[in-house]
């Protein structure tokens, strides 16, 4: 016997097209128990949320297995409150008890998940705990006042996933011993922790918002990459390719900049930095650097960056421009955060500061063979080797920085020679150029297999994967913005 008023109930949803079936069932309260019984479980259910949202009740319809997501729901109410009905209120409302409530409450707006059209048919309440009704979900958009829209959390959100990390390589040389200790070692730890996603990518538009040598950037770029496989940057464990290949990169950026003050851009550290080293490129595309690198990192909605500390205003800016895209247009860019990866302080050859490239004599290529090896070292600056203690600056200190990095066994024997005044520079040197050369032996038979083709497979292969993801983002956001 079915209980008059889920009848009428029935008969309301006829009269208005709303395909469904009574099911009975034990008294039960608990929606998982009854879902139990109907050998289903929670997402196979549709309960019924009263909440209150600015001074308007409203009826919230999701799957059993979905979150709600308060801010959402606020944005596609215009409310600016938003909270869940008590007891009282919803039993006024609703007019059947707490944990009953149907689909269908006639006098108040019902908002409709948009994950509940992924089931063919729910289950949802009949103001009776012992019946249920399966409902077409289909259907569901005939109830009067109703309306469809994005009002949970994305499914699949929770602690345990992989976090994506985005880094992007600028093009401007290739790699050095201080790149490869500092930090390609560092970004080979994060791609082989099951605990991250990686994508790592040569940044192609953001090494020409500098002058630079178009004729000879293709092959730099190349270049660059095959330098980043030889080091064990691998296509099967993350996302590797040239950024320029992933057009969404430059789509994103512009939809970006409509959110962006040019104030705040020409006020960052790092603009004026670049104007002031090129006065005669002060450009709108360095500009928006900042702009474009917050694209790269929130087209695959990145969540933590590999850089250094000279980047954080770039990621301060990033998740600005998350912030501004999630409060205008809902979207759900996280708000991505700078870390540090382990790597080592290589110092500089000419006994001042750190190896790089842009310092004459300061550092070992990647493909240096032994004797150039050899002779960079020996003309490293040195004093007259003691008696006395081991400088802590200057290039003595740093050719036994080198002596830790690849001779740590050696380094009490090298200090005590030092202490004595016997110290012999030529021998250390040579210990190190063999040990240094060692090291990157194997990277430079690597990369000797590495052709041409296989370097453009790479690229074109990753940029394949990374448009898959980039394409989606941007089909997101041009929809949110009304441009699709
Ligand atoms: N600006 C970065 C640098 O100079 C390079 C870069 C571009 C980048 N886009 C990125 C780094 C995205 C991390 C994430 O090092």
């Amino acid at each position: 016997m079915t209980d008059e008023n889920v009848q009428n109930y029935s008969e309301q949803l006829k009269e208005l097209g709303i395909e469904h079936q009574i099911l009975k069932h034990p008294h039960l309260v608990d929606a998982e128990k009854v879902q139990a019984f109907l050998g289903d479980d929670i997402s196979g259910s549709v309960p019924t949320l009263i909440m209150k949202a600015g001074d308007k009740f409203v009826a919230i319809l999701k799957r059993g297995d979905t979150r709600l997501d308060s801010a959402k729901l606020k944005k596609v109410l215009g409310a600016d409150s938003l909270r869940m009905a008590n007891k009282e209120e919803f039993e006024e409302v609703t007019g059947v008890p707490v944990g009953a409530a149907r689909v269908f409450n006639p006098g108040l707006v019902t908002v409709l998940d948009k994950n509940v059209f992924e089931k063919e048919f729910l289950n949802g309440g009949t103001g009776s705990f012992t019946l249920t009704i399966k409902y077409k979900t289909e259907d569901l958009k005939k109830i009067p006042d109703s309306l469809v829209a994005d009002i949970t959390q994305a499914v699949g959100v929770d602690v345990n996933r992989r976090r994506r990390i985005f880094a992007g390589m600028r093009p401007t040389g290739r790699l050095h011993l201080g790149n490869y200790l500092g930090s390609a070692k560092g970004m080979l730890a994060l791609q082989n922790d099951p605990k991250f996603e990686t994508i790592f990518m040569v940044v192609d538009l953001h090494g020409i918002t500098t002058p630079y040598d178009n004729t000879a950037y293709q092959e730099n770029i190349k270049n660059v990459m095959r330098d980043y496989l030889a080091v064990g940057l691998d296509p099967d464990k993350s996302i590797l390719t040239v950024q320029s290949r992933v057009p969404e990169h430059i789509e994103l950026a512009y939809l970006f900049s409509t959110v962006t003050t040019i104030a705040k851009m020409t006020h960052l550290p790092t603009f004026k930095e670049k104007v002031k080293q090129y006065p005669e490129h002060s450009t709108m595309a360095l500009l928006n650097y900042p702009v474009l690198m917050a694209a790269d990192i929130l087209v695959y909605k990145g969540e933590l960056v590999p850089v250094g500390i000279d980047q954080e205003p770039h990621i301060e800016v990033t998740r600005e421009i998350a912030r501004r895209m999630n409060q205008e247009y809902g979207t759900d860019f996280p708000e991505p955060q700078r870390f540090a990866t382990k790597g080592e302080y290589v110092p500089s050859l000419t006994g001042e500061g750190k190896m790089s490239k842009s310092v004459e004599g300061s550092y070992i290529s990647l493909t240096d063979d032994l004797q150039t090896i050899t002779a960079k070292l020996a003309k490293t600056p040195t004093d007259a080797g003691g008696p006395g203690e081991v400088p802590k600056e200057g290039p003595v200190a740093n050719l036994f920085k080198f002596t830790e990095l690849y001779k740590p066994e050696r380094l009490e024997y090298y200090a005590g020679l030092y202490g004595q005044g016997k110290l012999r520079y030529f021998e250390m040197k040579q210990e190190l150029a063999g040990a240094i050369f060692a090291d990157l032996k194997p990277i430079q038979e690597k990369r000797n297999q590495i052709t041409d083709e296989v370097v453009e497979k790479v690229i074109s292969e990753g940029a394949e994967k990374a448009r898959k993801i980039a394409s989606e983002t941007v089909a997101e956001v041009k929809k949110k913005m009304g441009l699709i």
